[in-house]
């Protein structure tokens, strides 16, 4: 796939995805600041932590992580990632992990930029890609993985807790990979 790639949204917006870059740090640390404290708590992972976005970027070209950031402008308005293991038993498996800033939602980048990196999870020869998703919080991504063929493979019932401690369902999902015909 050659990038950057331009992709228009539902409201005639005109983004870009590309991989994420190492000049993109600040860049994607305002994004994760932008979204709501509710969205990043169930994220599982503190990304107002500047560690945790150094992180992000320090792990590039390292090829445990395929990183995908779509652009408006000069911002960064989503990220989308998979988490590849790179040996033992789920070495064919990538685990998805995606943000849209709430504004730009609804209007198709989460799919676009989901397509590119489920393409990107095939190149690299994965097999299924994993999400994680908590019932009755992420929904719009539930029905967003749904619409892309990912299917309910098990729910760890009351496994999440919000911060006030209300429990929720985790919901496991998975899309495996089909080989190019021309594969066979
Ligand atoms: C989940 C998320 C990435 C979706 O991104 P998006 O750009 O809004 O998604 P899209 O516009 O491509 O929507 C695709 C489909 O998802 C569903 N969807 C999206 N937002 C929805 C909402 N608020 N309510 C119900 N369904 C919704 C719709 O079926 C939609 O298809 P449609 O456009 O034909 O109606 C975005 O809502 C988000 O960042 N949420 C917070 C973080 C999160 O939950 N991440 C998932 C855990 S890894």
């Amino acid at each position: 796939m050659r990038y950057p790639k331009e992709v228009v949204l539902k409201d005639k917006t005109e983004a870009i995805i590309r991989p994420l870059e190492k000049k993109d740090e600040t860049k994607l640390r305002e994004l994760y600041a932008a979204l709501p404290e509710k969205d990043r708590w169930f994220m599982r992972h503190d990304v107002v932590n500047p560690d945790v976005v150094h992180r992000m970027i320090a792990a590039i070209g390292k090829g445990n992580v395929l990183s995908m950031v779509a652009l408006v402008g000069d911002r960064v308005v989503a990220h989308a990632s998979l988490l590849m293991r790179g040996y033992g038993c789920t070495r064919h498996v990538g685990r998805l992990r995606i943000a849209v800033m709430p504004e730009l939602r609804h209007k198709r980048l989460g799919t676009w930029i989901l397509l590119d990196l489920i393409q990107l999870g095939m190149d690299q020869g994965l097999d299924d890609i994993r999400a994680d998703f908590v019932v009755g919080i992420e929904d719009a991504a539930i029905e967003a993985a749904r619409k892309l063929d990912f299917f309910k493979v098990a729910v760890l019932p009351e496994y999440v807790k919000s911060p006030r401690g209300t429990r929720y369902d985790l919901q496991i999902m998975i899309k495996r990979l089909h080989r190019n015909w021309g594969d066979f």
